[in-house]
């Protein structure tokens, strides 16, 4: 595996390369990760990946500084996995200087869900990977449905500045107690750690009520919030979207049995976690 950090080397690397499938990742890289390099496998080759941790996206009071770095034994894992370049930028190289053109999503997608805990954090992801885009220029790229919103802006603005890159959905990968991985799950301390599948189990009661025709959407994500709140977590939010458009769906939408999905995201401690599930 070739370690490459200039964006002039990685294009000298993967030039006549047509049938690359890329994984941006900000590393510390865990179980979810590497099953996102053995998808893009099957949908390409070579596979590129990338690590790094992208200071647009992350708010000034957030995890920018202590998010974990572990560079070496992540290199190793994408070398097991028989990953072709891991792309490892470093600020200076992807930023040479200050990022001023950005790319932002439309205030419907962007401002709502995590864009109204995070302001701007999809200005950062947007613009970050429309530049690993240009740099990689992929026939593909893998993103998880553990970031769902991530996901569906990413897919939107592909779409909409018809790259030439498809967009590859991933399905979350999870502990065997439901907890989807996260490399913030490393923060969780043992107590938090053994509470923290019960913000999936929380997503799985709303979706069964769903399921069994209670359509009070509100008073679900309700009991869902104080349900999280009375076993001493801080909800951000337990919304309940529409998959197409994450909006609110409506009486007509309901009506019509359109394809749901509930989100959330809240903290335990320190720790803020996210998590969703398609209804
Ligand atoms: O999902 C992530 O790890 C990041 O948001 C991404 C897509 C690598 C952009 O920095």
């Amino acid at each position: 595996m070739k370690i490459i950090s200039s964006i002039e080397e990685l294009r000298d690397q993967l030039r006549g390369q047509l049938r690359t499938a890329f994984v941006p990742t900000m590393g510390n890289l865990h179980e979810g990760h590497l099953s996102l390099m053995r998808l893009a496998r099957r949908h390409g080759d070579p596979v590129v990946a990338s690590i790094f941790v992208n200071r647009l996206q992350f708010g000034p009071n957030e995890d920018f500084d202590k998010y974990p770095r572990t560079f070496q034994s992540d290199a190793e894992k994408l070398e097991k996995e028989g990953v072709y370049v891991l792309f490892a930028p470093t600020e200076k190289d992807l930023y040479p200087e200050p990022q001023e053109y950005r790319v932002r999503p439309p205030d419907y997608l962007g401002n709502t869900l995590e864009g109204e805990f995070r302001p701007g954090t999809f200005i950062g992801v947007t613009t970050v990977v429309l530049k690993l885009f240009s740099c990689v220029q992929p026939k593909v790229a893998i993103f998880g449905k553990k970031d769902y919103q991530q996901l569906m802006i990413i897919n939107n603005m592909s779409k909409q500045f018809a790259l030439p890159t498809e967009i590859i959905a991933a399905e979350t990968w999870r502990a065997e107690d439901g907890l989807a991985l996260s490399s913030r799950n490393g923060y969780l301390s043992e107590a938090e750690r053994a509470e923290a599948p019960v913000l999936y189990q929380t997503l799985n009661e709303v979706a069964n009520e769903v399921r069994n025709g209670n359509l009070n959407l509100f008073a679900l994500e309700k009991m869902a919030m104080d349900k999280l709140a009375q076993r001493h977590w801080n909800p951000d939010y337990v919304s309940i979207r529409k998959r197409a458009d994450l909006q609110a769906p409506s009486a007509a939408d309901l009506a019509q049995n359109v394809e749901l999905v509930v989100l959330t995201a809240a903290k335990l401690g320190n720790t803020r976690l996210i998590d969703n599930l398609e209804i």
